[in-house]
């Protein structure tokens, strides 16, 4: 199957994006053709600073490549250097019912966050659409907040096909239930828009101080607790094996435990989940021409796809070739 994904390099990343989203992009990779690139066109969206903009880019690859992403055999590449999404985002807007986008929840909230209502955040998933069907995928692990736009690709496949005879693959979600929605520190959904996050490559004491603030309800520590309920639980699932987590949630319908009690087992679980990968990303930090070769390789074998599947679709409309090419 093939499988791809894009993640924006709109901060660092944190563990919401690593436990929904960069785990099972990572654990995909090893039975399935992994298309995963840096979605830079997405986050022009928020008009990034141009000077930090590249060092997010990078920062996102070596996240990537330090938690195991295999530029052998997965395609790893940044959005920007295949332009040909671009087009085809244009051609896909063009069979695109306005309707569809008008119901899409992420522009709303995206603007009650006070990002600014430009156009691209508007039909930011017809380019989304376009990566999609760009690369013929079948899979793409995303988590909760993207189902929606998952949705409005399959619609917008559907609806070209339907208008142009059978061009695009129609492709479907994965998402975890278990790790749809990783809480932030304050209990909001954790995320880079919110100040709410744990980065995965902060230092570790950050990671402590962090862990230990997270908001909790007053319950004392000798009653009953329900796991569902709470945050840290949450964050003990991202990291605790099966027979701990059952041991945990026995203590917690018990009472007796305190709070500060789990969050000091889940500093502890994070810690050890992280470390392994610490040194490679301290490697990469100081190696950003062997970061950027990567992408550079990646973007060259994406570019043979989407030569190809540009092809289809301009010949599909009868736009035929380029004629200067
Ligand atoms: P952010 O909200 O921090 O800007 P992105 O929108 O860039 O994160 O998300 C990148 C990927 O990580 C997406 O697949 C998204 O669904 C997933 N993701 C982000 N935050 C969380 C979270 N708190 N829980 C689960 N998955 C998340
Ligand atoms: N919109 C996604 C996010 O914010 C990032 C993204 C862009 C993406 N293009 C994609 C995810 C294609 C999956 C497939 O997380």
């Amino acid at each position: 199957m093939r499988v791809l994904s894009g993640i924006q390099p709109s901060g660092k990343l944190h563990i919401g994006n690593y436990f929904g989203a960069m785990r099972q992009h990572l654990q995909l990779q090893s039975e399935n053709e992994g298309f995963y690139f840096i979605a830079d066109y997405h986050a022009l969206t928020t008009n990034p600073d141009p000077k930090q903009f590249n060092e997010h880019i990078l920062d996102v690859a070596k996240d990537y490549l330090a938690l195991g992403l295999d530029p052998e055999k997965t395609v790893f590449w940044r959005q920007s250097d295949v332009p040909e999404v671009t087009e085809l985002a244009w051609i896909l807007s063009c069979v695109t019912p306005m309707g569809l986008l008008q119901r899409c929840t992420s522009f709303k909230d995206k603007v009650e966050q006070g990002l600014s209502p430009v156009h691209g955040l508007f039909a930011y998933p017809v380019l989304q659409a376009a990566d999609i069907l760009m690369f013929n995928s079948n899979l793409v692990p995303v988590g909760q907040d993207q189902k929606q736009h998952i949705e409005v690709t399959r619609d917008i496949a559907a609806k070209f096909n339907n208008i142009y005879g059978e061009t695009f693959v129609l492709p479907k979600e994965h998402i975890l239930k278990s790790v749809a929605v990783v809480p932030g520190i304050d209990g909001r959904k954790m995320s880079k828009s919110y100040d709410n996050t744990i980065e995965i490559f902060e230092p570790e004491n950050k990671v402590k101080k962090k862990v230990m603030r997270i908001v909790t309800d007053s319950t004392p520590v000798e009653d009953t607790k329900d796991p569902e309920a709470c945050n840290i639980f949450a964050l003990l699932k991202l990291a605790a094996d099966e027979g701990e987590l059952a041991e945990w949630e026995q203590k917690y319908r018990d009472g007796g435990v305190g709070y500060g009690t789990v969050k000091k087992r889940v500093v502890e679980l994070l810690h050890e989940y992280f470390r392994p990968f610490r040194q490679k990303r301290e490697e990469l930090a100081n190696n950003a021409d062997y970061v950027e070769q990567v992408l550079c390789n990646g973007a060259a074998k994406a570019r043979a796809v989407a030569s190809e599947t540009m092809k289809r679709v301009r010949d599909a409309t009868g736009l035929g070739d380029v004629r200067n090419a």
